[in-house]
């Protein structure tokens, strides 16, 4: 029988999906409804000792897939105690609290060590916002912070400073977040080596919507006009997600991870846990659908881990990392496509591709390879042919299958 309870960091886990730190945490009423619809944990919003400038959210979203966010909310560390203390009261959900510490690295042992107070069950260390300390670096200026957020998560040292500042301080885990605007697996190194028991990531690297090209190049976010640099969330960045947790967990294999960015389906969590992490977080799933789409996670990991023999989250992890090698090992095989010309609309899709000159169009429109020999087999046309009508055949005759999703 699969389960999907799982430990994390000492933590007993119902499942491995937790709510990543943001808005969707920010209240009691809210964490109370991510335990009703079955999350395992919470990762409250993000709080200071001393909050470094006001803001409120705003967000602009493309295509339902590209999320921008490039400010939010901030807690006191006053509120985030007495969320956690409520949330500890009327709930038996998981929490973990997400904290971001001030400019002297001890002042990191201090913030953690009054949300243990306060119940937390975890820490979560930001050394990963892309909207505090990262832009004032950028842009040379002095605000919100020189060393914070994204810009203290570039630098290694520094973040082995301040986990050992957090981890000393407390009893209970102390987990990183990770930005991928730096070299993640050195860096989850760096904080394991100063003690902290688990990383989660990938935070928001940076971006930029598309501006009002018509209105002289003005930003075009509902409630803002101007901006800052925005963290990028969403599916947008789950194939960079996938990346930055196989190179964590190959550097870090002991180490536990909580990987997210872009998650929307419960086959993405199998693709997470197979390159590596331990559990999940989500943030714009919960945005776009609602914290009722959990119970979708949770069937349909369940209904896949019983039909493909997995009884637990330890034996997928890691699966798909055996086939990630350097560039001079990869295995080629020779195949090439093969038009099922029932199914071509005669659209000339794969004709018209400049790389590839190994089509051309018949009498009918319809596609043929006539150039088979000047084939890499590299499987553009494959993947893009929008009747499906390529398949790629090997040498042998044998068809390859395309992915079940
Ligand atoms: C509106 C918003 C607010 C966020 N606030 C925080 C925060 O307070 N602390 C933090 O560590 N990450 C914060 N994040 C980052 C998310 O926790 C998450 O790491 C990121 O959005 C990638 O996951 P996703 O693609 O599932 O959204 C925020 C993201 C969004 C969209």
């Amino acid at each position: 029988m699969a389960t999907l309870k799982n430990e994390f960091a000492g933590l007993q886990l119902k499942n491995p999906f937790i709510v990543a730190s943001s808005e969707l945490t920010n209240t009691l009423e809210k964490i109370q409804l991510a335990e009703k619809a079955g999350a395992a944990a919470v990762s409250t919003k993000l709080c200071f000792l001393q909050v470094p400038f006001w803001a409120k959210p705003y967000h602009k979203v493309e295509d339902r897939i590209i999320f921008f966010s490039p400010s939010g909310d901030r807690m006191s560390v006053e509120d985030a105690q007495r969320l956690v203390e409520g949330a500890k009261k009327t709930t038996d959900i998981k929490i973990i609290a997400n904290m971001m510490g001030p400019s002297d690295v001890e002042g990191w042992g201090v913030l953690a060590k009054k949300l243990e107070d306060a119940g937390a069950d975890m820490i979560e260390m930001n050394m990963s916002c892309p909207n505090i300390g990262l832009h004032a670096k950028q842009i040379g200026a002095k605000q919100a912070g020189g060393a914070a957020g994204a810009s203290l998560g570039q630098n290694a040292e520094l973040s082995e400073a301040v986990s050992r500042a957090a981890s000393s301080a407390v009893k209970i885990p102390v987990m990183a977040k990770l930005t991928p605007e730096g070299p993640t697996a050195l860096m989850a190194e760096a904080c394991s080596k100063g003690g902290v028991a688990a990383v989660s990531a990938i935070n928001c690297p940076q971006s930029l919507p598309s501006p009002d090209i018509y209105n002289g190049g003005r930003p075009t976010y509902t409630n803002t006009n101007n901006m800052s640099f925005a963290g990028l969330c969403g599916p947008a960045i789950r194939p960079l997600a996938y990346r930055h947790i196989a190179q964590i967990r190959t550097k870090n294999p002991d180490l536990n991870i909580a990987g997210g960015g872009g998650l929307m389906t419960w086959q993405h969590c199998v693709d997470m846990i197979m390159y590596g992490a331990d559990v999940l977080t989500f943030c714009v799933l919960f945005y776009l659908k609602g914290f009722r789409v959990i119970k979708n996670l949770e069937e349909g990991m369940l209904k896949f881990m019983e039909e493909q023999g997995y009884e637990n989250i330890g034996q997928m992890r890691d699966l798909a990392l055996k086939y990630i090698v350097t560039p001079d090992k990869v295995n080629y095989s020779n195949c090439v496509p093969k038009v099922d010309q029932s199914k071509c609309t005669g659209c000339g899709s794969c004709v018209n591709m400049s790389q590839c000159m190994i089509f051309e169009q018949g009498p009918d429109k319809k596609a043929v390879v006539t150039r088979e020999k000047e084939c890499y087999g590299c499987g553009v046309c494959y993947w893009t042919c929008p009747a499906k009508a390529i398949s790629m055949v090997n040498e042998d005759g044998t068809v390859i299958d395309p992915p079940k999703k």
